[in-house]
């Protein structure tokens, strides 16, 4: 039977091959090698691990080699500032090994326009904006990539970047190199690109208004936060959160909110359950309508404008500024 992109299925890792210091490429494939669902650049699949203490935790990772094989490629980076997961994978993980996954699932498609697209990396960010620079140097489009890192020994895909068919497009920088300001890779020429960038929050932060500065679009910016800045940034979270009520649209049943549960453990106490994926607020399959009253948004999955029409939320990590809640539930 085939699964559906909300059950786990076992892959077995065909390959392992480590990059940079940290980061091991796994290509991994069904033990008959039979096919796999189809997947477009910019999705990610979950993955089942364990964290620091032994516990099992579910990670994402971008998919980011060839389209249409018999395999699915993701990189996993040994993250020191992480919860464990990663590098939890990253040392056990061997050929041969099953590997319990999820998806595909992707929250941030490429755009079916033929504007320019500036494609910028932070790190272990370059994995979705990999597929997406083999997709659109595929179909011919206007792009260029901008991949920032730490040094030149921390970057993977390095080979491949700058011995392939679209090596004039691709811009390295190295903090330990000549590094290039991220506020000189915009001109007011990209005012009617679109962006896409991936990699820490801070370096995220300074991309946008790089490319705000530049006259790009705010509706034109699409971004992914890399995961443990999305665990460190709803761990502080969690130090403030106070109670109060959401209430279902469908039944108008009002359900408590306790300090110590989210509104999704609160939900699911009250028999209505939401799925779930990162549980970190960037991956977006929480995302819920919300019919009246202020949440307090905890998610980097929204774009601000988004947030501030406050008409949906991520209940996983998300709370209320207000007394209630009503949910289109
Ligand atoms: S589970 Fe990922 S944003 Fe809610």
């Amino acid at each position: 039977m085939t699964p559906t992109s909300s059950d786990f299925f076992d892959l077995a890792v065909a390959r392992v091959r480590h990059e940079a210091s940290s980061i091991a490429i796994l290509d991994m494939q069904r033990a008959d090698a039979s096919g796999l669902p189809a997947w477009q650049p910019g999705a990610h699949i979950d993955v089942r691990t364990q964290d620091a203490s032994g516990k099992e935790v579910v990670r994402q990772y971008s998919l980011c080699g060839p389209q249409g094989e018999d395999f699915w490629r993701i990189a996993v980076l040994a993250d020191t500032r992480g919860r464990g997961g990663s590098i939890h994978l990253f040392q056990t993980v061997t050929q041969g090994q099953k590997v319990s996954v999820r998806g595909p699932r992707n929250h941030f498609e490429l755009p079916n326009d033929d504007r320019p697209l500036v494609l910028v990396a932070g790190g272990i960010g370059i994995t979705p904006l990999l597929a997406m620079a083999d997709r659109l140097h595929e179909q011919g489009r206007r792009f260029r990539l901008h991949y920032f890192a730490r040094s030149r020994h921390s970057m993977a895909f390095l080979d491949q970047l700058m011995s392939g068919p679209y090596q004039e497009q691709v811009r390295m920088s190295f903090d330990d190199g000549h590094p290039t300001p991220v506020e000189s890779i915009f001109s007011h020429d990209d005012s009617e690109s679109w962006l896409y960038t991936c990699g820490p929050e801070g370096f995220m932060k300074s991309v946008v208004s790089a490319a705000q500065a530049s006259a790009v679009s705010p509706s034109r910016m699409r971004k992914e936060l890399f995961t443990s800045d999305a665990a460190a940034a709803a761990d502080t979270a969690a130090s403030c959160n106070r109670a109060f009520t959401v209430v279902l649209r469908s039944s108008g049943k009002a359900i408590e909110v306790p300090a110590d549960k989210t509104v999704v453990h609160a939900l699911s106490d009250a028999g209505v359950s939401i799925v779930v994926s990162c549980e970190q607020g960037h991956c977006g399959s929480c995302l819920t309508g919300v019919l009246e009253g202020i949440p307090d948004h905890r998610d980097q999955f929204m774009l601000p404008e988004e947030q501030e029409r406050n008409d949906a939320f991520t209940p996983r990590c998300s709370r209320a500024v207000s007394e209630t809640l009503v949910l289109d539930l």
